[in-house]
This record gives structure tokens, sequence and C-alpha cells, in this order.
């Protein structure tokens, strides 16, 4: 079957995380990602997190299947040429290095685009343009500066960066989409262009609705807080919720049975208006059904707590799985809180591919997350990740096509390394 992305040539100067998850999903997608790499050196993150000595780590691995690897000095005056034939070749320029330092390389957007007018040149950076513009950003930076932070943990407490990586990886996913987009347009206009995404306006994105409740504030408290029910006043900024739902269906992370031992025996609790009779006859307050002050979605507001405290009461007697079970068929929105160690175990995300096993010749055989996006006409074959300059002479040879004795005065000027001829 073909790829919904095969013939595309990408040439992957990402490194870390947040560049290197947009060109794994364009290689998950059929993509020719050729990924380039300081000689000897490499994605600093081949060395980080080191779990198998020697091996490349599950940081780097995790995160660049479905890639080529080339050796290649940017700095280097062949290695500039290489570069130059690579930038004509491929479709697609992706890159997440500090501000300022492909321009530092001689590849500023404009030359780049001067090489190759197709081709379209995306670029992470952790702020758009503004007085941030030249910070080099990470994660948790992206996380604080983009309104996640302030508006995550208990309000008696000090901000938090979630565990899922909106800075990085929801950057990667942006860029992404906006690469799709750019050749798309690009097969109907014949023109290349810039993509750039800010890490920072990449979290505020998926911190839209907390934007949302920052402007509710000038309306008066906002009533699905639980701080509301709790009698606290609310500041001037949008404020934390602890586990409260973020939309218009109250909910909250309430203990189940096991609790006391389990650090994850607990399940997420919707108490979804449609559904609230059911909750009722569920947890044995038929009676709330009816009763002034808890049969209708605005006057139970003030009585949260009390809610969710009496559904505890009855999750804390079931397991997180019972309690999904009993829930389910009424309608019920339930949801387990799972460790990283229940969802490896999970047969059935192998079964769709949203899990996979992947062998390495250096680490064996380790776990991966698929690809989550599923295309009927495209299906994702994970491969391994590629050992630093695994595929340095292929490229040479097959994409840029240099002959041997090229290949030879590209070696001896130290531009791509050590390349097996074997
Ligand atoms: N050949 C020669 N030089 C190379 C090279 C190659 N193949 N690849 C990279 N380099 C050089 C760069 O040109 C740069 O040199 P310069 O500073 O002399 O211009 C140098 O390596 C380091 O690059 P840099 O991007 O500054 O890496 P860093 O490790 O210092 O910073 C980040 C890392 C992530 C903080 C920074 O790249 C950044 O802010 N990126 C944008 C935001 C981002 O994506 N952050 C999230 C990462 S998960």
């Amino acid at each position: 079957m073909m790829k919904a992305l095969e013939g595309v040539k990408v040439l992957d100067f990402t490194h870390v995380q947040s560049g290197p998850t947009c060109t794994q999903i364009l290689g998950w997608f059929g993509a020719d990602v050729i990924k380039v790499e300081r000689p000897g050196v490499g994605d600093a993150t081949r060395k980080q997190l080191i779990d198998k000595p020697g091996a490349d780590s599950l940081y780097f691995t995790m995160l660049n299947h479905n890639k080529r690897s080339i050796e290649l000095n940017s700095k280097n005056e062949t290695g500039k040429e290489v570069l130059t034939r690579l930038i004509k070749e491929c479709d697609v320029l992706v890159e997440n290095f500090a501000p300022g330092a492909l321009d530092r390389m001689g590849f500023s957007w404009e030359r780049v685009h001067e090489i190759n007018p197709r081709i379209i040149m995306a670029s992470i950076k952790g702020f758009g343009p503004g007085k941030y513009e030249d910070c080099k950003v990470y994660e948790n930076v992206a996380q604080c500066a983009g309104g996640s932070a302030s508006t995550t943990g208990f309000l008696d407490g000090p901000p938090l960066v979630t565990g899922a990586q909106i800075g990085d990886s929801g950057t990667g996913l942006h860029l992404c989409l906006g690469i799709v987009t750019a050749l798309f347009h690009r097969e109907k206009s014949g023109v290349g262009q810039r993509v750039s995404v800010a890490m920072q306006d990449s979290v505020l994105n998926l911190a839209r609705v907390k934007m949302r409740d920052q402007q509710r504030l000038d309306a008066g408290p906002l009533k699905e807080y639980s701080q509301f029910g709790e009698g606290i006043p609310f500041g001037e900024a949008t404020p934390r919720a602890g586990n409260d739902s973020g939309g218009g269906q109250p909910g909250r992370i309430l203990k189940c049975k096991g609790w006391e031992t389990d650090p994850n025996a607990y399940t997420y609790f919707i108490i979804q208006a449609a559904v609230w009779e059911k909750v009722c006859d569920l947890i044995g307050e038929p009676n709330w059904k009816t009763d002034d002050g808890f049969a209708s979605p605005p006057e139970r507001l003030d009585k949260l707590n009390q809610i969710f405290e009496r559904i505890e009461a009855w999750t804390m007697t079931k397991t997180k799985f019972e309690v999904m079970d009993l829930c389910n068929p009424l309608d019920i929105p339930v949801g387990p809180i799972l460790s990283m160690k229940e969802i490896a175990e999970d047969e059935g995300l192998y079964d769709t591919g949203t899990l996979v096993k992947v062998d390495h010749p250096e680490r064996g055989e380790y776990i991966s997350v698929g690809c989550p996006i599923k295309l009927s006409a495209s299906p994702v074959d994970v491969t391994r990740s590629p050992l630093l300059g695994e595929h340095t002479l292929e490229i040479l040879k097959d994409v840029l096509h240099y002959d041997d004795s090229e290949i030879n005065n590209i070696v001896s000027s130290g531009a791509v390394g050590e390349v097996n001829k074997s």
C-alpha cells in the first residue's frame, strides 16, 4: 500500500525532543526522513538518560524511528556544499536549533529559499518574535511561559508542570500540521514557504480553556471550580483547579479500593448532567434526583465537594476497573488512573499499533509508543531509529548522486566522519 507521504524527502535538522517528534510522524506517514547529525556527536539525546551503556538511549530511539542518519559537519566548507545539495533535493527542511544558529551556519530562510524555492522550511523556537525571541527554551520553560503551569496544581500549592510533554511533543505536532498544510498548498501554488511554531504559542493553544476562564472571571466567580463551593474568593487570574474538570461537566479524581497502598488506585469521575439520575441510583442517593439543591446542574455547583465525597465513599468500595465496568453501561464517563506499567502491559494497545515492540542492534527489544494517528490507506510500520551516520554513504550515493571519487573527497575533507563502505 502506498504511504501518504511517499516521495516526500525531509531534511531533518532537528534534535532533542520537539523537532524529532515532528519528523518522526512524517517518517511514519512514509516520508524519507534524512537526519543530519554532527559527526561523532549526533543528537545529544543519543547519550542522555542512558540505561544500557554503549547503546543509544531510549530517549533517542523512541523519538527517531523511521529515519536515516547522515553525519555531516555543516560548518565545514565541503559539508556546506553537501548540505546545499540536500536542500536542493529535499521538499522539507525541519529544524529546532537555538535562535540564530542556522543563520550563523549560512543557511537563513532567504538562502534556503534561494537554493530551493519549492522547499518548505519549518522551525521551532521557544518564543515568537518579541522580547524573548533569542532565548533557548526547553519543555518546562514552555509549560510555564505558555500559561499551563500557573493553572496546574492545587490552589494551596505551587504551580506544577505536567508529565505530558505539551511543550516539546505538543509543539512538534503543531509543526507537523503546518508542514503538511504547506505541502498541500505547494501542490496548488508550486511555491514553498516558511512554517514557524513557537513553543509558548503551542502550549497556550493547548491551554486555551484557561484563557477562556480568565475572561469569564470578569463576570464573577468560576462556579464549576471547587474553590467556589469552598467559599474561597477568586483572585485576578485563572487559578489552579486541582483535578476539577476543565469543561462544563464537573469531575474529580476519586479514591478507589486499594488506594492506601497503590498510588494509582484512583478513577476520574464525571457527573455529566444527562446521567445524573443514574449516578444517584448507583451511589445510593436516589433522593438527590429530586431534592431541592441537587436536582439541576446549577443548584449542584456549590455542593460539588459534598457530592464527590459521597461518590468517593462508593468508589472506595470498588477497584478502578470495577468502577469502569459498572459505570460504562450506564454511560457515566469515568476513567481509571492507569500507570505506565499497566499501559505497557495492555495487549489491546499492541494490537492497534499504539504500542510497539522494536528490535535494536545495540539494545535488543524495547517498547515504544507507535503512531497515534491511524490512516486506513497508509498504515504505519515502525522501524528502528538509525545508528549515528548509519546511512551516510547511502545518502551521498543514492540521494545526492555523488560518484566514488567525489565521496572520497568529501570523506577526506572531514565533512562527514567515517563512512562504512563494506
Ligand atoms: N554540524 C556542525 N554544527 C552543528 C551541527 C552540525 N551537523 N548541528 C548543530 N550544530 C551546532 C549549531 O550550529 C550550534 O552552533 P552555534 O551555537 O555555534 O551557532 C550548536 O551546534 C548548538 O546548537 P543549539 O541549537 O544552540 O544547541 P544547544 O544544545 O545549545 O541548545 C536547545 C538546545 C534545545 C535549548 C536549543 O536548540 C533551542 O532553544 N531550540 C529551539 C527550541 C526547542 O526546540 N527547544 C526544545 C528542545 S526539545
